[in-house]
């Protein structure tokens, strides 16, 4: 069963997210333009042997926006403040899609005694190029003047790969009307965020506990090409690329997902004793 909770914070007001399971702690950082929602086919699977924990990230679901600008790295610390209400002084694996990669990447650097693991769904250590910037600069001046229906139309079906274009437009449209949800402040808090993140390569250098890495072979958005060198800077890697997968295995593939973020999180539980 899965229950919805909220806590009350400084910055956010309030943070919510979603848990269910028992057992050791698994966080699942969602995406852009998502909520803790995203994970809901692979959620109930891991929860058969694990405590699930699906923040809603400041700006989406009942999670508020600071009052100043958003970070990945205000991000990270909302997520803390769900982890120290559930899981207190555990450590536990986080799993983070995309731009929640981003947001592991700037918990590993504040908190990384408190990662047993840590999990990269389709998403990098490297920070935007330039032609990546100036594009988000261009999405954030079309949200700005009231287009954001019209660049989530055009961005969401893009996250996906040719094959499920093809054969489930029914999941494509259910994610648009998902990412229609979100207020175009957050849109644009999000993207500031991204543009502004550092180079977090360093972490995995001196990571002391196990990666793993999911890419999508048709991944259009992080294509695993640019991220593969990434997987020999940590120590321990776990590495799989889902053929007939874009940038959203746990839509496109999520039960084989759910199997390999079990078997990554059995391994980091085995670490620790
Ligand atoms: C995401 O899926 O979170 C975003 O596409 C990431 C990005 O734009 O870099």
């Amino acid at each position: 069963m899965t229950e919805r909770a909220t806590i009350s914070h400084p910055l956010f007001s309030t943070l919510s997210y979603r848990k269910s399971g028992s057992g050791p702690v698994l966080l699942l950082l969602h995406g852009f333009p998502e909520d803790g929602g995203l994970w809901r086919e692979v959620a109930p699977k891991l929860s058969e042997q694990f405590t699930v924990i699906c923040p809603d990230l400041p700006g989406t679901g009942e999670s508020g926006l600071p009052e100043g600008a958003l970070t990945v790295e205000l991000m990270a610390d909302a997520v803390k403040a769900i982890a120290d209400a559930e899981a207190q002084e555990q450590q536990y694996v986080l799993a983070g899609h995309s731009m929640g990669g981003y947001v592991a990447f700037a918990f590993a650097e504040k908190y990384s005694e408190r990662l047993s693991g840590l999990s990269l769904v389709h998403s990098t250590a490297a920070p935007d190029n330039e032609e990546k910037k100036e594009t988000r600069r261009k999405a954030i001046a079309l949200i700005r003047k009231g287009g954001a229906e019209a660049f989530l139309k055009g961005m969401v079906p893009g996250v996906f790969s040719p094959a499920t274009r093809e054969e489930r437009p029914d999941l494509i449209q259910e994610q648009l009307q998902r990412a229609l949800r979100l207020a175009p402040e957050s849109l644009v808090a999000f993207y500031e965020a991204m543009i502004k993140r550092p180079d977090r390569s360093g972490i995995l250098h001196k990571a002391a506990f196990p990666v793993q890495w999911i890419f999508g072979k048709d991944d259009s958005t992080i294509p695993p090409e640019g991220v593969l060198p990434q997987t020999h800077f940590a120590d321990r890697n776990f590495i799989a690329e889902y053929p007939e997968t874009g940038h959203m295995s746990m839509l496109e593939q999520p039960a084989r997902l759910a199997e390999d973020l079990a078997v990554f999180v059995q391994y980091c539980q085995q670490q620790k004793i």
